[in-house]
């Protein structure tokens, strides 16, 4: 029983390793700002950096976010969690115009 099931645990957990952890590969650089380097230092120990980078979260979910990745062993800071906050959400909050529909034109007299 114990050989049977032990081969198979092992394989999935060394998937879930391998695919969290490529710090190796580069992925995308984060944009600059004044957490950069924390945000960097903390956040691409266990992934690269497109983790980050191919979301659109907002405050709120970020926020959200950063629990979760405390929850799987990332350490930040009380003092730092406003600044990951900030950066994260400005540079990949919601993207640009799908959460601003009153920045649309509504049927103006150029139609
Ligand atoms: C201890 C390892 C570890 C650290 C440190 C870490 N992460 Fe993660 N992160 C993971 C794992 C594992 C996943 C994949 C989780 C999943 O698939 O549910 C992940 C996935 C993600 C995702 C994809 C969305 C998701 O929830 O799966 C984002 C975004 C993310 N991490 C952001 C961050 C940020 C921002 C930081 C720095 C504050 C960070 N991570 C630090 C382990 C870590």
């Amino acid at each position: 029983m114990f050989q049977q099931v032990f081969p198979a645990i092992f394989l999935f957990a060394s998937s879930i390793l391998a695919s969290a952890q490529a710090p190796s590969a580069p992925g995308k650089p984060l944009p600059p700002g004044p957490a950069q380097a924390k945000v960097k230092a903390a956040c691409t120990q266990c992934h690269n950096t497109s983790r980050i980078t191919e979301q659109h979260l907002t405050r709120q979910q970020w926020s959200g976010e950063l629990k979760k990745m405390e929850g799987l062993g990332a350490v930040i800071s009380d003092a730092d969690r406003d600044a990951f906050l900030n950066y994260l959400s400005k540079n990949f909050g919601p993207e640009k115009g799908v959460a601003k529909p009153a920045a649309k034109k509504s049927g103006s007299a150029a139609d």
